[in-house]
Order: structure tokens, then sequence, then C-alpha cells
């Protein structure tokens, strides 16, 4: 991208304000002290680490204005939504070089009728589907799918359009509120329907520069708002990496039949995958299948990955988006993370926001990375569902896990919530369920 990036004081430029974005600025912060790095729209806990931009992720026309006149060395694009609307091609068109996918290649998030085609004509494992764009086909389907089904809205819906259903009855009132209530909008008008898999969840991060990708992340982690993934899906509530049930044969079968065919295929296409793909799966008993892609970091993933990634992570993702990535390496971690997302009263639905945070100022050990929050009147503010995730570190998941309670139950405020069986899994406690 730039060997300005290489300098000791490059200025960065990251979009978003979730807790994503807090790793990314923390993470920039640590491989280049010097920088001069801002965040927009950012939060309360991005403000420690990057100067603060009053735009929002979303508003592309101010964020290439800002870019056009402030000439930054790199902007990195944290969420979906400006990626999908095509951020990354327009500073690319002024001479501002940017991470994360063009508009086109985003398609694999922003699309689940593009992304479902494009595994089956790859033959890549996954889900049996089919697409609809008429309620009454999509409704007949259903009908004949006793084993339970996965109704997806083929557009972006906030990580809100999928709708997992056991039963024949569930799949048909799933059908109806995207297709005929139009619950998310015009994001719903056509369905992807996908066959309700089993096994464990697993997200694979990998870098690619379009031709070459180096995996950089394999995190679990957590939807369901409840312990023992009871209640309804979240934007994700809690991660862990490594992930022992993840061995080195596991993921190098992901990129051996989910990774690598796609990024060919794509690049075949002429559309090539520049940024982190993000790969969603289920470990079947056959073997791993991809339930979903995405064109940027998971989060909470992210807060899990970016502390333990070894090596130099501007390096990366400028090797990244310059077609270097082949003259890079990339060691495994050597230590394990952690992540409890606190959360507000009533998330995912309706929450309550506003209330003072406190214990932040005594974190001696662990991460805080601040996701809706906000500094008003003199103190930092919950501002949304999501508030913060307490992030443990060790030399094993067991010591990340306890650092990461120690944290999250020294960080009080009104309302606040957390499931307490993040990582319980891989240490094989009990797990309600
Ligand atoms: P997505 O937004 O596509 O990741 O879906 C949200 C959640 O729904 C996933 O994390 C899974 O827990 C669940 N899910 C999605 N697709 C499937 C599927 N085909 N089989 C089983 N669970 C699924
Ligand atoms: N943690 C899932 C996601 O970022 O979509």
């Amino acid at each position: 991208m730039g060997v300005n990036v290489r300098q000791p004081a490059p200025k960065l430029l990251v979009v978003g304000g979730g807790g994503r974005e807090h790793a990314i600025c923390w993470r920039l912060r640590q491989d280049r002290p010097h920088a001069e790095i801002f965040c927009a729209p950012g939060n309360a806990g991005t403000a420690d680490v990057a100067r603060t931009l009053d735009i929002g992720a979303a508003d592309i026309d101010d964020l290439v204005s800002w870019a056009r006149s402030e000439r930054p060395d790199l902007v990195v694009v944290g969420p979906e939504d400006p990626l999908i609307g095509g951020l990354v091609d327009e500073l690319q068109a002024i001479g501002v070089p940017a991470f994360g996918p063009t508009g086109r290649a985003a398609a694999i998030e922003g699309s689940k009728a593009y992304s479902s085609a494009l595994v089956t004509r790859l033959g890549v494992p996954a889900p049996d589907h089919a697409t609809f764009d008429n309620v009454d086909d999509a409704l007949a389907y259903v009908e004949d799918e006793p084993d339970g089904v996965v109704v997806k809205a083929d557009g972006p819906a906030l990580g809100k359009g999928v709708i997992v259903c056991d039963t024949p009855e569930e799949a048909d009132a799933a059908v109806r509120r995207m297709m005929v209530e139009g619950a998310f909008g015009a994001s719903g008008a056509r369905v992807v329907v996908q066959e309700l898999l089993q096994g464990p969840e697993l997200s694979v991060l990998a870098l690619s520069d379009g031709t070459t990708f180096r995996t950089i992340g394999v995190a679990r982690d957590y939807k369901r708002i409840g312990d023992g993934d009871r209640g309804p899906n979240t934007g994700g509530v809690g991660s862990y990496t490594p992930v022992p049930d993840a061995s080195a044969e596991l993921v190098a079968r992901v990129e051996r039949e989910i990774i690598a065919p796609v990024l060919a295929g794509m690049r075949a296409e002429g559309r090539p995958y520049v940024g982190l793909l993000y790969a969603g799966l289920i470990l079947t008993a056959e073997g791993p299948k991809v339930i979903e892609f995405n064109c940027r970091m998971g989060d909470p993933e992210t807060q899990v990955v970016l502390p333990v990634l070894q090596g130099d992570f501007v390096d990366l993702i400028d090797a990244a988006g310059s077609g270097r990535l082949d003259r890079t390496s990339t060691c495994p971690p050597t230590q394990a993370a952690v992540a409890v997302v606190l959360t507000s009263e009533g998330y995912p639905g309706p929450s309550a926001s506003g209330h003072p945070i406190d214990g932040l100022d005594a974190v001696d050990s662990g991460l805080v990375f601040h996701a809706g929050t906000e500094r008003r009147d003199g103190a930092v503010r919950t501002a949304g569902g999501r508030v913060l995730a307490a992030v443990g570190l060790g030399d094993d998941l067991g010591e990340a896990r306890d650092e990461a309670y120690a944290l999250a139950a020294s960080i009080r405020f009104r309302g606040a919530g957390y499931r307490s069986d993040i990582a319980a899994d891989a240490l094989g406690m009990a797990v309600a369920s």
C-alpha cells in the first residue's frame, strides 16, 4: 500500500466505533507507538489511543472528504456497511490507501445469495440451500424440511437477519416475517434457506492480498445471550482463542477446502478479494462447512485475536493491500485470550443507556475494549447494548479465562450482564444446557 505505513509515525484512520475498532486502534498503537491515529466515530475507549473524529462509519462522503484533505497513509475499515457501500473503492480512486475489500468483493457478505451461489459453483463444503425471490416458493420449500432450516435475509441486517428454525412452522413464520412483513426491509425481499447443521462453530480469519492468504486468527465466538447457548442471537457476547478442537490439521483443511478455492474463484471472476476474509464454520461430523462469510474482522473475535497475534499487524495489512503477502510469514500465537462481553439490560432487545461505568480506572491486568460507551458529563457511560469486552490473557485458556472473569466482575454499571460460560467448553467444564 505504501512505504509510508512502514515509517515509525504514519497517519492512520480506523473507521468504526465498536469493540473491534477499539482493538484495532490499540493494536496499531502497539505496533506504531508514534503513529497519528484517528478513529471515526470511535467511542470512549478509542479516545485513549486515537483521536476521535465526529464522522459516522457509514458516512462515506464525509469520510472521503476527510481523507481527501488529510491524506492518511492508511485507512482501516472495521464494519461491513462502509465496505459493502464501496468506501474502499472511493478512497482508492482519490489515491488514499485503504485496507478492506472493494464493494464488489464485499458482496461475499453483502449478498447471501451471491456467497451461496459462489460456494455451490466452487464445490466448497456448505449446508444445502436454496434462494427465493418468491414467497410462495419459499413457503412450499420449508414445508418439506422436517429437520429444521435456517432462514437468512439476502442483504445486510445488522447481524439479525438470520432465524434458526427447528420446525417447519417456525420456518414458515420466519419466511413470512422477512418476505411479507418486511422485518428487514429490502434485505429480506430475497431469502436463502439453509439446512440446519449440527456441531460447534469456528471463526477463521484470513488476510488476503487477492492471490496469497495468511490465516491470522482462529477463534470461537458466542452468539446467544444466555449461558448454555440459550436465548436470542446477539452480535456476539464472548470469544476465545486458541480453540482446542481446531487442530492444525483441521485449520489446514479449512484453508484447502474453503478459503483457498473461494479466493481463487473470486480472482477468476474478476473480483479479487483483498482484505480480511472471515469464514464462519460449523464443524460437522462430515467435516467443516461454511455457514457465512464476512468481509471484515469478527466482533468480538478481533478482541482476542489481535492481542495475541505475533509479528507486526501494520506490516501484515500493508502487505495484503500491496500484493506482497507471499513475502510475509506468520507464527501461531503463544498466548491464549478470552473475551467476556458486558451487556446492557435488555440486550439484544432495546436496552438502557447513559449509566456511568465504574471500575475502569482500577484495571491492572487484562484489557478492556469498549464498544457502546461514551464520555459525557465527566463520566464514561453506557451507550449501547454491547458495552465493553473484558479480555484476559494467559499462557493457557484457563489463565486467560480467570483473568477475563476477574476483570468483568470488577467493572460495574447498572443492569450489567454477561455470560458465565465463555471458554468453559474448551476447558472441559460443565456447561448448562
Ligand atoms: P450468521 O449471521 O449467518 O453467522 O448466523 C448467525 C448464527 O446462526 C450462526 O452463528 C449460527 O449459530 C446460526 N446458523 C447460521 N446458519 C446456520 C446453519 N446453516 N446451521 C446451523 N446454524 C446456523
Ligand atoms: N462475531 C461474528 C461477527 O462478527 O459477525
